[in-house]
């Protein structure tokens, strides 16, 4: 339960609520009220988060010493506090019932937690202190594997007292900030295991294992056509598990420049490439036509800066009430059926896979007809029913993340184009900021 008396009892029940995230600016020293004491979290809110690229990263990691390593540690152990503290500061300026919400207050507890365990870690010295960090890192990052559908649930759920833009902005400005945290942790575990393995002699030989090509873990050359491969033959047997055996699946065809490799991190791309996927093939399946569905077309296109994936169906297009919410986390008229669905997601999943549903559950997924309803996990471990509408802005956030885009184009009663934009230079920053919410 939320201890609201020890961590923020004036600021939530006493303080003005701020009307919207763009409003809002952290306090300053000198506009802390006098009847609240100055805290730590205070402290950590001024601080700026420092946005990497993902030509840094590999560049930092790719002749990987002791010290760098160090470095990397420290970077993180800095970082992740003043990137949590930004978002609890955030979730602080949500209305009391909303923040008291059963899912809400899970998450800003463990974020709070998290906050309380890496801003204590003293500055990282050796290669003991980073063990010991690295563990931290990896707990952590296995407790907050339940935040997304935590949020997800729970931003359907306040919406009595949040509006949806105000909704909107909160899920974007966690989920970005959320996929930074996990990037640098597991970028710096991902190096950690590079600098231990037996194939690495400090500083003396490249970082980069000759057969795979990972710093970390961005994949120096990675392949959208073999992700898309990857990513058709999972959500196809995704579609076929919640449609039944004979079911009848388009056929996946790629076309354009098959060879083109950019560095990315792999899950990236898999997670945004897995929601076209799934979309379209149920989009087509759900056009019930008595013929051999239409081959979805995936076309990749290379130019000098960046990788295009346009990803096409015949499923019909998208209805014309849901296109304006398509990128909505919390508005639309499929809002009803998600809350309708929150009863069939277990409630206290401690893992991804404890998400699993009992087989009974997925004979309810046929004809569930909401097409682009969506998943709470990867796609790689998730039930092929669970829908509560966060695929594609969730697949959004990934693609702006590292400066590239996603848009979709329905075609009214014939179908969708979805393109995908990836910056190839890997130059860009992180975005950790989006238009609407001026706060890191
Ligand atoms: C998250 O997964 O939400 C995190 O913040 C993880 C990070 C603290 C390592």
């Amino acid at each position: 339960m939320l201890n609201l008396t020890r961590r923020l009892p004036v600021y939530v029940t006493s303080r003005p609520r701020q009307s919207t995230w763009r409003t809002y600016s952290a306090p300053t020293n000198s506009n802390i009220p006098p009847w609240r004491p100055s805290n730590i979290l205070d402290d950590w809110v001024q601080r700026e988060a420092h946005p990497i690229s993902l030509r840094q990263l590999t560049f930092f990691g790719r002749t990987l010493t002791e010290s760098r390593l160090l470095s990397s540690a420290n970077y993180v152990r800095l970082e992740l506090p003043t990137r949590i503290a930004h978002r609890l500061r955030n979730m602080q300026t949500l209305p009391y019932s909303a923040l008291t919400n059963e899912h809400i207050s899970h998450v800003y507890e463990a974020y709070y937690r998290a906050f309380e365990i890496f801003r204590k870690v003293p500055e990282v010295r050796t290669l003991t202190d980073n063990d010991r960090f690295c563990e931290a890192l990896q707990t952590t990052l296995k407790e907050h594997l339940t935040v997304i559908p935590r949020l997800a649930m729970g931003i359907l759920e306040i919406q009595d007292s949040v509006s949806g833009d105000e909704c909107d902005r909160f899920m974007n400005t966690l989920l970005r900030s959320r996929i930074s945290r996990r990037v640098i942790a597991e970028q710096h575990l991902a190096l950690n295991e590079t600098f231990h393995s037996p194939w690495h002699f400090d500083g003396k030989r490249s970082a980069i294992a000759p057969e795979d090509e990972f710093v970390g873990e961005i994949f120096l050359k990675c392949n959208a056509k073999e992700i898309v491969e990857k990513c058709a033959q999972r959500a196809s047997e995704l579609t076929r598990k919640a449609y039944g055996p004979t079911v009848s699946l388009p056929k996946i065809v790629l076309q354009g420049h098959l060879d083109t490799t950019f560095p990315y991190i792999p899950s990236h791309l898999e997670y945004i490439l897995g929601e076209l996927l799934r979309n379209s093939l149920q989009a087509v399946v759900e056009q019930r036509s008595s013929t051999e569905p239409p081959p979805i077309e995936v076309l990749i296109c290379e130019a000098a800066q960046h990788v295009i994936i346009r990803v096409s169906d015949q499923g019909g297009g998208i209805d014309r009430e849901i296109l304006p919410y398509l990128w909505s986390f919390a508005k639309g008229p499929r809002r009803m059926k998600r809350l309708k669905n929150l009863g069939k997601v277990p409630r206290l999943a401690a893992t991804m896979q404890d998400l699993q549903l009992p087989p009974s559950h997925l004979d309810s997924a046929a004809g569930s007809g909401e097409k682009f309803g969506s998943s709470l996990a990867s796609l790689s471990g998730r039930p092929p029913d669970l829908r509560l509408g966060i695929g594609l802005p969730m697949s959004r956030i990934y693609a702006e993340y590292w400066a590239g885009s996603l848009e979709l184009h329905s075609l009214e009663g014939y179908g969708c184009d979805a393109f995908l934009q990836i910056s190839r230079l890997g130059n860009k920053n992180e975005v950790l900021s989006t238009r609407a919410t001026m706060d890191a």
